[in-house]
């Protein structure tokens, strides 16, 4: 199964991969997507975790955690949090990750281009993916401190899926921030669909099954760029509603449920699922619901309405933070 984001990233996908790698007990997690720009939220065991390498399938300690050959790779960042979840003797690293250097960051923060007029999150994703398509760029392979991790992720993976095994892979970044399909140039610095997932690790497109397209109830962006459905902020925090960065720790922007972006995002994504999170925010009747008929009458309008429109299931809803605040309703409806 392919994990991807639907909308401008932050849409919870940390929290849905920690509870499915709970629940389906993945042999292996791994990580697609761009790199650490993304801040993936797990609040788990009493304590708030925020992933930017890691897989958030870390909580599910039987699976092994993979980050792709797509994926940038920051050693400093990676470290810390092998050291904060402990994953250290279960981590693999593909050889051919390419190296986010101080340099890219650097480039990131001072081109007055990323950061005032993209307003990217300052990482170095985007100068190390140049130094990659310039291929100048360092790979993993080539780093003393992580050769303990070094690995074949594509081999891995796809021994795994020829033994029949469960396999996640994990994407970052929303649908709109996809370099290819996204609201250009406000986007970052690759393909975040789901193909582009299934690349980043070498997995091919007859071997992806499951793809589980995750949106927030609303729509939230941190930076700049086209909001088709954005609302003023006195509004949002009339409903509720105030966000920030998990990388950044910059204010977001916050809209309604775009509808037609999302109908596009399924279809690019092929999406076979849909989770909607953040329906507890949204609808605040809906907080602790464990059963789908527990949700307010207006929530369960907006989910049939979802269904509708883009003619996919919504097979799990989140209604709170913790992992387990989920109405999963994969039994009934597949
Ligand atoms: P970059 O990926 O750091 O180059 O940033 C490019 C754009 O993507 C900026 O608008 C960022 O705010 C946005 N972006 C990148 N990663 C994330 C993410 O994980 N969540 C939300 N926005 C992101
Ligand atoms: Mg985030």
């Amino acid at each position: 199964m392919i994990v991807a984001g639907g909308q401008f990233g932050d849409e919870g996908k940390g929290k849905i991969v920690a509870y499915l790698a709970l629940h389906d007990k993945p042999k292996i997690v791994a990580r697609a997507g761009v790199g650490p720009n993304a801040g993936h939220t797990v609040h788990f065991r009493g304590k708030k975790f925020g992933l930017r390498q890691i897989p958030c399938g870390f909580v599910y300690e039987g699976a092994r955690m993979l980050i792709g050959p797509g994926v940038l790779v920051n050693p400093e960042v990676l470290l810390k949090e092998v050291a904060e979840t402990g994953v250290g003797d279960r981590l693999g690293v593909d050889g051919h990750c390419a190296i986010i250097e101080p340099d890219h960051i650097a480039q990131d923060r001072t081109s007055s281009h990323l950061k005032e007029i993209i307003g990217t999150t300052g990482t170095g994703c985007g100068p190390a993916n140049v130094a990659r398509v310039n291929r100048v760029a360092r790979l993993a392979e080539s780093v003393q401190g992580l050769r303990q991790f070094i690995t074949n992720v594509p081999q891995e993976v796809n021994d795994a899926l020829g033994r029949g095994e469960n396999v996640m892979l994990e994407g970052s970044q929303g649908f709109g921030l996809s370099l290819f399909h996204g609201t250009y140039p406000y986007v970052t610095s690759k393909d975040t669909g789901a193909s582009a997932i299934a690349s980043d690790v070498g997995v091919g497109p007859t071997k992806v099954d499951d793809v589980m397209l995750v949106f927030k109830a609303y729509v939230s962006r941190v930076g700049a760029g086209p909001f088709a459905t954005e609302i003023p902020q006195e509004k949002a925090e009339e409903l509720g509603i105030v966000e920030f960065g998990t990388v950044t720790g910059r204010r977001r922007r916050i809209g309604t449920f775009d509808f037609e972006f999302a109908k596009r995002a399924a279809m690019i994504n092929g999406a076979t699922q849909i989770t909607i999170t953040c329906l507890d925010r949204l609808f605040k009747g809906c907080a602790g619901a464990k059963k789908f008929e527990q949700l307010s009458d207006d929530a369960k309008e907006f989910v049939g309405r979802v269904e509708r429109e883009l003619g996919v299931p919504v097979t799990i809803v989140s209604v709170g933070q913790g992992i387990d605040d989920v109405i999963d309703m994969r039994s009934e409806k597949l």
